[in-house]
């Protein structure tokens, strides 16, 4: 079995964990979630997105967040910019990374950011370039790419085609979210699969939210093929606003576990995440959805 002999995680607990929330979270407690993070090991840190407060209230202290961080050298801090407007503030107030992010469906591209595929790619094009000029690096997003709240099945094809856009376009990695976690570990590898057919391997990051339980499985497969780049959020905080129903996505703790379980590197320090989980959760008023952490507290109660 061919696996990776470390997988980089990208946590995306303080962007897509809080997106959903409905309560204001001060922006010192997102502070101090990012900074938590970080020092659990994190080599990145989503931070916040540079979108419509109209749209995603929960983000709108984007730039009190992103100027708050305390950066620690090695770890990286991308922010979601959703068109050129977003990308100029993003860069205004320090980012070095943002991502821009599309879909595989075309039901969801217009109800999350308002326009079709294509024009969503046009929109785009100003931000890659930008970004080349101003030596910013640009992630790039395909949402949907094993289902679509709206469509339901949405083609590999579509999805590959989407990516080697993005890709084209100058994005160093591209990241394929189950957006509703709804894919299998048979399908998730070969939508995989149509895709590395346009974008190398190593440029791809599985981003997988957790419905139906089958994003650690569904990593696994995709790991198998190749893919070392993994986004989850601490204590499988998260939802997309515009995917309703959709649960978090698969938690930091369950992979972090699972990859030291199998001798794969991460750099992690589970129980300072597990920690930063408690802690987050508590502050938020509710427990986290991470296994791992559930039976780590359990067994640290005795
Ligand atoms: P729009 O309404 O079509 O935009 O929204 P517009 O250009 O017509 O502007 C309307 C208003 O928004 C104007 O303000 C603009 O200035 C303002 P007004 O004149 O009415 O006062 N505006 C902005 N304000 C702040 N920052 C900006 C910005 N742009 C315009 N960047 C837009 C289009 C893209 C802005 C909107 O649809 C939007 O912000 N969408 C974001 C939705 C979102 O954040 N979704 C969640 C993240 S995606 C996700 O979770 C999936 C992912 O995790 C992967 C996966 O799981 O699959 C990444
Ligand atoms: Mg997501």
């Amino acid at each position: 079995m061919h696996l990776p002999g470390s997988v980089k995680i990208v946590e995306v607990g303080a962007r897509d964990g809080l997106q959903n929330e409905p309560k204001t979270i001060p922006s010192e407690v997102k502070l101090e979630l990012i900074h938590r993070l970080a020092d659990a090991g994190l080599p990145t840190v989503e931070a916040t997105a540079f979108v419509s407060p109209k749209w995603v209230p929960q983000m709108a202290d984007h730039d009190t967040v992103l100027r708050g961080i305390r950066r620690k050298t090695g770890v990286n801090y991308p922010v979601l910019t959703p068109n050129i407007k977003g990308y100029e503030n993003a860069v205004a107030a320090g980012a070095e990374e943002v991502a821009i992010f599309g879909a595989a469906s075309e039901s969801f591209s217009k109800k999350n950011i308002n326009c079709s595929i294509d024009e969503s790619l046009e929109r785009f094009a100003p931000i890659t370039e930008k970004a080349a000029a101003d030596g910013v690096r640009v992630r790039g997003y395909v949402s949907c790419v094993l289902g679509c709240p709206y469509e339901g099945d949405i083609a590999p094809a579509t999805v590959a085609h989407v990516a080697e856009t993005l890709y084209s376009m100058g994005c160093y990695e591209i990241s394929l979210g189950d957006t509703i976690g709804v894919g299998t570990p048979l399908k998730a590898q070969r939508m995989v699969d149509a895709v590395a057919e346009r974008v190398p391997m190593d440029k791809l990051a599985a981003h997988f939210h957790d419905t139906y339980g089958q994003a650690l499985a569904n990593l696994l497969a995709v790991m198998q093929l190749g893919v070392a780049t993994v986004d989850s959020s601490v204590a499988g905080l998260g939802g997309c606003p515009y995917a309703k129903g959709a649960s978090g996505n698969v938690a930091t703790e369950d992979v972090v576990y699972m990859l030291n379980g199998m001798g794969i590197k991460t750099g992690v320090d589970l129980d300072a995440l597990a920690a930063t989980g408690r802690w987050i959760c508590g502050q938020l008023g509710k427990t986290p959805a991470s296994r791992v952490a559930q039976a780590l507290a359990a067994k640290a109660a005795g």
